[in-house]
């Protein structure tokens, strides 16, 4: 699996946002992920469609779109319309989990489940042959800057397995507290979509983009090698 970097522009300055996601995408980075809070899902509202528009027309980056969001179904259309490429819904935020994946799926879009981190992972199982994409939190959805839960990392690897065992190809990322110092250990339990706001867009862009590039070579040098 490829290992694709997700930068969450919830931790940009967004008195320049334009210009931080040009330097993303200069820093050759493929995919832009966007944070939708409603206040209902979770206690805080960030940015809805129209901040999506705008920056569609400034960037061609894969715009991976994060519904933090009660019964994400009702809008779905709205965010297709905004620019989304890929759409992830929380499990525990649809009323109808099938329902709002085949909508997001019949739109031709990928589609993503997000798993809070006390939500166990058997709430995939109607779905898992359905979806592109599964989310793993690695820290309670709401806000940026938290701190890793460790118990990730397991179910990380329960995923991994649970994906390979039903057949289901899906990108396994992870979102929450992900550094250069910490990335390593979750490539290594399974993950390839790594999602990081803070650790990319506070200090130098360019700078922070490289570092976890060299974490990714590393990371596939060592299972090259143990091949
Ligand atoms: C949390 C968001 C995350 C968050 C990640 O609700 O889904 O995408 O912005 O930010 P850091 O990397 O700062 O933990
Ligand atoms: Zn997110």
């Amino acid at each position: 699996m490829k290992i694709i970097l997700s930068p969450s522009i919830l931790a940009a300055d967004f008195n320049a946002l334009g210009k931080q996601i040009n330097m993303i995408e200069e820093a050759g980075v493929s995919y832009l992920h966007i944070d939708v809070m409603d206040g209902h899902y979770v206690p805080g509202i960030s940015f809805g469609t129209p901040v999506i528009k705008s920056i569609r027309r400034n960037s061609n980056l894969v715009f991976d779109v994060h519904l933090m969001v009660e019964e994400p179904i009702r809008m779905l259309e709205d965010y297709k319309n905004a620019g989304a490429d890929i759409i992830t819904v929380h499990a525990e935020a649809c009323s109808d989990l099938m329902a709002t994946v085949n909508r997001i799926k019949s739109m031709g879009l990928k589609a993503g489940v997000s798993l809070n981190p006390g939500t166990g992972l058997d709430r995939l199982d109607p779905v898992l042959n359905s979806i592109d994409m599964v989310l793993i939190m690695s820290v309670e959805p709401g806000a940026g800057g938290q701190a890793f839960i460790p118990s990730a990392l397991q179910k990380i690897r329960d995923l991994k397995e649970k994906a390979e065992k039903a057949g289901a190809a899906i990108d396994i990322e992870v979102d929450g507290g992900i550094r250069p110092d910490n990335v390593m250990n979750v490539l290594m339990a399974g993950a390839n979509v790594i999602v990081s706001g803070t650790s990319i867009f506070h200090g130098d862009i360019m700078e922070n983009v490289n570092n976890y590039n060299k974490k990714f070579k590393e990371f596939e040098e060592i299972i090259r090698e143990s091949i």
